[in-house]
């Protein structure tokens, strides 16, 4: 068999598996594999999967259906197509991934796929398949390429932290990710520095908890989340700084601090409460009340008075009643989200929640959903619209399918069209930051003009963040 020389990498699920996608396809460069968006072009496919929800992990198995039919053509035709599973479901289910769906050829879990050079090498030799979802005592980001296998995004991510150690209990993170573990500094700065001088403006801390990180600082003292952000702060070329998911327990003075002091922190917090009930987020195991969720909000604000929030909902958790999902609603309607994710309870096998007592019909599930999905939504477009004649700093990501058109977002994670049909030739280009007017809003994204500096030229904007109009 010739040896395969194209990549196709399919990601599911959060963040931190479209990392760990970049880091993947960065891995296999140099043993000859170029990534290729089209999966009827690629010699190895490889799966990057959720097994959050339960529609998550079926959804693999659909995807691993059609790739068995593509390769069956393509033998059929004299070649082959080599499959991979990585990521959460890889950890999850393991061997019985591979009794399930006999067509895979490797099965690699999210803290051991730096070995996946040495796994298709196995998979060659025996022609069986190679398994590999050990939590390695070695950490994979010390495996890992420091090369760049493409110019990255002007928004990049960057991994922290991993793992989780609070075992909510509808939760498979704490399993599939294994325990809380956060990189050393310098190795965070080195890599930041790296995406920075090959255009990235914009880093998105992650972690499953990235709040909680606790890495080892240059001397050997150990460093926060804030004091990690206050470093990152100082690449020049660094416009702005995220980070994503936080905890609402791990979200100390410190962070809140940084808030207030770092221009360059964004002021949008993606900060899941779950729940708007003490008594289910009790039974959830989430470690915070209604109440510290309420007075982090007021901390924040105080700090930084324009910061939107974000969040993630479970509705339908077993035992829920009326009354807990009406607490929900009013907590929504108390605290006001710009931006949710909610989903309706799916038990996840071997997490305590299956298990409990009280579980919900799907048809009360959908209900809850709906109703509080509207709401939802009632708040993100008031949010959006409440925009509509700002004057806000927006950093450029892309060339909008328009001519003259970019797309870029503004502090609060929002998409922004920026027509700029009069511009100069190479006046405006992804990367920079510049101030505009919100010009009208839409359910996904804002329209915007940018505003003239000396010349005509588009006003820059200072500072990673400018307090406009
Ligand atoms: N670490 C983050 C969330 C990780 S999972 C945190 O602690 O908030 C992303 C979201 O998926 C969760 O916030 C939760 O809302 C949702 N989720 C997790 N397990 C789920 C389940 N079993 N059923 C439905 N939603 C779930
Ligand atoms: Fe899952 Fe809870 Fe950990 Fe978030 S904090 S990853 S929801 S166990
Ligand atoms: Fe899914 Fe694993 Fe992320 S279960 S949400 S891909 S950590």
């Amino acid at each position: 068999m010739t040896e395969p020389r194209k990549i196709h990498i399919k990601t599911f699920g959060c963040q931190m598996n479209v990392y760990d996608s970049e880091r993947i396809a960065e891995l296999l460069a140099p043993q000859g594999f170029a990534e290729t968006s089209d999966v009827e072009d690629a010699d190895v496919v490889v799966l990057n999967t959720c097994h959050i929800r339960e529609k998550a992990a079926e959804k693999v198995y659909s995807e691993l259906g059609r790739l068995q039919q593509l390769r069956r053509r393509r033998q059929a035709a004299g070649g082959d197509l080599l499959i991979g599973v990585a990521g959460c479901v890889a950890q999850a289910e393991g061997s019985a991934l591979l009794e399930r769906a006999p067509q895979v050829d490797i099965v690699v879990g999210p803290q051991a796929y730096h070995r996946l050079p040495e796994l298709l090498h196995r998979h060659a030799r025996s022609r069986s398949a190679a398994l590999d979802t050990d939590f390695p005592l070695e950490s994979k980001f010390d495996r890992l390429p420091e090369e760049l296998a493409a110019a990255p995004d002007i928004s990049a991510f960057l991994t922290v932290q991993e793992g989780c150690d609070k075992f909510c209990t509808f939760c498979v993170v704490p399993y599939t990710r294994g325990a809380e573990a956060s990189r050393p500094a310098a190795a965070i700065l080195a890599e930041a520095r790296r995406l920075v001088d090959a255009g990235a403006r914009e880093i998105t801390l992650l972690g499953q908890n990235v709040n909680a990180y606790r890495g080892a600082g240059p001397a050997g003292e150990a460093w926060d989340l804030a004091r990690l952000i206050g470093a990152l702060a100082e690449i020049d070329a660094l416009r702005r700084i995220r980070y994503t998911t936080s905890h609402p327990r791990d979200l100390g003075a410190a962070l809140v601090a940084a808030h207030r002091e770092v221009e360059k922190l964004m002021p949008f917090l993606h900060l899941p409460v779950q729940s708007g009930s003490d008594a289910v987020l009790r039974a959830m195991n989430r470690r915070h009340t209604t109440d510290d969720y309420r007075r982090t909000v007021e901390r924040l604000r105080r700090a930084r008075p324009d910061i939107a929030l974000s969040s993630d909902f479970i509705v339908g958790f077993p035992g829920e009643s009326e009354r807990d999902f009406r607490a929900t609603l009013a907590l929504v309607e108390e605290i006001g989200f710009a931006q949710a994710f909610s989903f309706k309870y799916s038990p996840r096998p071997g997490t305590p929640a299956a298990s409990m007592r009280g579980q919900l019909k799907d048809h009360l599930k959908s209900e809850r959903l709906a109703e509080l999905q509207a709401l939802l939504a009632r708040q993100s477009a008031a949010f959006q619209a409440a925009t509509v004649g700002r004057i806000l700093p927006v950093l450029l990501e892309r060339p909008g399918r328009h001519p003259g058109q970019l797309v870029g977002r503004t502090p609060y994670l929002q998409a922004v069209h920026v027509a700029a049909p009069h511009a100069r030739p190479g006046d405006l280009i992804p990367g920079d930051l510049i101030e505009v007017r919100i010009t009208a809003s839409h359910a996904h994204s804002l329209a915007a003009e940018p505003l003239a500096g000396r010349a005509g030229a588009a006003r820059r904007s200072p500072q990673g963040y400018a307090a406009c109009a």
